[in-house]
């Protein structure tokens, strides 16, 4: 048994948890939302496990009141949320809906009146319908669509909300979306993959000018996914383990941070990459006030039998597959990697000199621990949160400006593709009777708040 000591974080670090509309809203048919690619994904047989869908969800919708006083009795000092622009813009481009609206001015009151800051995300994947029916973000129209999404957020809600992203893993959205056809819309065309990635990037360059212009005082960022590529000992080709980091990672930070797209992908991208035109690149690399990484694990891979392609959310990698998952991993399969998180913080802050503060605005696991007698015993999720929480400090006292956490997830959601079985909610969700519970974690996390650092804990 081995014995972790109490550790303090710094004073004004600040704690959250966060959340993204599809994922938990429910709802949606009402007060004028219309369809997302997330609701034609999930009414496609065969496309999420079990057959779920997001029409209910946690029907956060209608509980909004209860969730936000559920926030705040576990002391949260802030919440990451995402606006679901099908309710806000139905069509995504015409009108803008008072309906809807009128829902997220109701959310950020509420939280204000808790004490608790907002930090919404424009787009967590749940591009309006309408949108896709012309081209999505295949269509480069839609980076100005988004850009005037983006200023009438800020013209609406920026007097009392000052934290904003525009985009949520914008990898994920382009390669899960239109590489490997695993999220909505489900595409699998490279070169509709790589257009993606480059047309959220410069909608997010356009909306932090739009919102600019609209505002004076807003914190503008955008969330990354960044991971460790490794191989771990197993034959791998080093020059595809690069391109993988380029794709996954350096393409983000380059782009937003340099104002270049990094050399190799491009080059070895050719003409999947013809969507990029002069002078997009300085559009895209505007200042920003903050970033936001979302890390969960490190990326392992391994050598294929053949040069072929084997993965295809890495379009224009060859001969290197994932790597079998380890004995030691969540509900989702993925591996409990915290080092690799303080050697990503530090990776960062020393390749982008210019890195702005960061966030993390997601980090969490999945364990399906049932509730029994009203308690629910999660203390896997409890030590990977508190592993995690000690690796981000190792990565502050090396000297990375890291300002704040949000816990993925408040409550057990819409895990995308995986539907419902999948349960990263530091808050149990009945899914039948929509109940919630606060699990052993959320009491643990509370206290971490409430005492600005980790307890003592012994393996
Ligand atoms: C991230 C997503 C989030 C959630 C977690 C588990 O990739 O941003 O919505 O699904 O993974």
């Amino acid at each position: 048994m081995s014995q972790r000591p109490a550790l303090r974080f710094p004073s004004d670090f600040v704690w959250g948890a966060a959340t993204a509309a599809y994922q938990i809203e429910g709802a949606v048919a009402e007060d004028g939302r219309r369809p997302s690619v997330w609701d034609r994904y999930s009414h496609t047989e065969g496309k999420v496990a079990n057959g779920d869908n997001g029409d209910i969800a946690c029907d956060h919708y209608h509980r909004v009141e209860a969730d936000v006083q559920l926030m705040a009795d576990l002391g949260l000092q802030t919440y990451r949320f995402s606006i679901a622009w099908p309710r806000v813009i139905p069509d995504g481009r015409t009108r803008a809906n008072q309906a809807g609206l009128a829902w997220y001015h109701r959310l950020i009151d509420l939280l204000l009146e808790h004490g608790i800051t907002p930090c919404p995300t424009l787009f967590h994947w749940d591009l309006p319908e309408g949108l896709e029916e012309i081209g999505g973000f295949r269509n480069r129209d839609t980076v100005s669509w988004f850009a005037d999404y983006a200023a009438l957020m800020a013209q609406e809600f920026g007097d009392r909300v000052t934290m904003w992203s525009t985009f949520n893993e914008p990898w994920c959205y382009a390669y899960l979306g239109h590489g490997s056809g695993a999220h909505a819309p489900g595409l699998r065309d490279p070169k509709a993959a790589v257009t993606v990635a480059h047309h959220q990037l410069l909608a997010h360059g356009l909306a932090v000018q739009a919102m600019r212009s609209e505002r004076d005082g807003l914190a503008l960022g955008i969330v990354i996914n960044p991971s460790n590529i490794v191989s771990e000992g197993v034959e791998a080709d080093e020059a595809e383990i690069r391109m993988i980091d380029g794709i996954h990672n350096r393409w983000w930070f380059d782009a937003t941070l340099t104002g270049a797209y990094p050399a190799d992908v491009i080059e070895r991208y050719g003409e999947l990459a013809d969507a990029v035109q002069p002078g997009d690149v300085e559009t895209i690399a505007q200042p920003l006030d903050w970033m936001g990484i979302n890390y969960y694990f490190d990326i392992l891979v391994q050598q294929a039998a053949d040069r072929g392609l084997h993965m295809p959310e890495y379009p224009a990698v060859v001969g290197t597959e994932p790597s079998p998952m380890r004995a030691v991993h969540t509900d989702m399969g993925w591996p409990i990697t915290p080092a690799g998180f303080t050697e990503l913080l530090v990776r960062l802050r020393d390749d982008y000199p210019n890195l702005p503060p960061i966030y993390i605005t997601e980090n969490g696991a999945a364990y399906d621990d049932p509730v029994v007698d009203g308690r629910c015993h999660d203390e896997r999720r409890i030590d990977y949160l508190d592993l995690h929480l000690r690796a981000l400090l190792d990565a502050i006292e090396e000297g990375v400006d890291v300002r704040g956490y949000y816990q993925w997830s408040l409550l057990d959601n819409f895990e995308w593709a995986l539907g419902y079985d999948k349960r990263f909610g530091i808050v149990h969700v009945d899914f039948d009777t929509l109940e919630r519970t606060p699990r052993d974690s959320a009491l643990w996390y509370r206290d971490v708040i409430a005492r600005g650092g980790l307890p003592e804990h012994s393996d």
